[in-house]
């Protein structure tokens, strides 16, 4: 599997984010899936994966604690591609007694509560939205942290045993907003109130201006450890901080 990710890395080397996605769902037709926050970067992928086929599955993870808008955003991405994202729920037991045992706002007490509260709202459901796919598709982009600057377009995700694909790994917010205006892509309200990502509500707040993309996701926690567990690299490996 790793020698086929190289090779695949190695030829999808100067293609476009059209070109790649249109390469993978071709090759990996009724195995691949986008996983969507609904945030920026998946609505310009679910614009490109609509066009080119809109059969394509594309789910997204509702932890139960996300924002109004970006139920707004969802709703309005099925209606405009005539699409349906699928979604899905955390286990409703563990989630009890979660909350119960911990408290329902457990996670600004310790890294670790944190880090639980991810695991069972999003890692066990993306293990299910994942069943029976090969490839992943997603929205990582380089600039939006330090932990994702070693991240390549295609990848082995060790973790779940996966392909996981970064269509839009170089691109820029610029990049993304030229595209959303261009193609009239339904997004999230949020992101022109200071929200250039966007995740749990209680785990996000805006940015200030010159801050980073990603400063407002758990702000109370140092930029190495801001990973919930979806992209955590298969080593632990993290760049390292000039
Ligand atoms: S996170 O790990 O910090 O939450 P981020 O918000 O930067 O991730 O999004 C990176 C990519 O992870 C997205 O482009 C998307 O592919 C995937 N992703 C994040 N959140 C979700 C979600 N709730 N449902 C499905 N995929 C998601
Ligand atoms: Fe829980 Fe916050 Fe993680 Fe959402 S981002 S799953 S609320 S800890």
């Amino acid at each position: 599997m790793e020698n086929l990710v190289k090779e695949l890395n190695n030829r999808m080397h100067g293609r476009s984010a059209i070109e790649i996605l249109t390469y993978f769902i071709k090759e990996y037709n009724g195995t691949i899936a986008l996983g969507s926050s609904l945030g920026l970067e998946d609505q310009v992928l679910t614009d490109m994966i609509a066009n080119i086929d809109p059969s394509t599955k594309i789910f997204t993870l509702d932890t139960g604690r996300v924002f109004p808008e970006t139920y707004k955003t969802l709703q309005e991405t099925n209606k405009k591609y005539s699409i349906n994202v699928e979604v899905y729920f955390p286990n409703s037991e563990k989630v009890e007694r979660m909350v119960n045992e911990k408290g329902i706002n457990l996670f600004y007490d310790s890294i670790e509560n944190r880090k639980t509260c991810c695991h069972i709202r999003k890692i066990e459901p993306l293990r299910r939205a994942m069943t029976n796919i090969d490839v992943w598709v997603t929205g990582i982009r380089r600039e939006q942290s330090i932990t994702r600057i070693l991240n390549e377009v295609v990848e082995y995700d060790a973790i779940n045993n996966k392909i996981k694909i970064n269509p839009l790994l170089d691109w820029t917010e610029k990049d993304l907003w030229d595209y959303i205006k261009k193609y009239d892509v339904p997004y999230n309200a949020l992101h022109e109130q200071g929200f250039p990502s966007i995740g749990c509500e209680p785990c996000t707040r805006a940015i200030k201006e010159g801050e980073d993309i990603r400063a407002g996701r758990w702000w109370w926690e140092t930029p190495e450890q801001k990973e919930c567990g979806l992209h955590n690299r298969n080593n632990g490996q993290v760049a390292q901080q000039s």
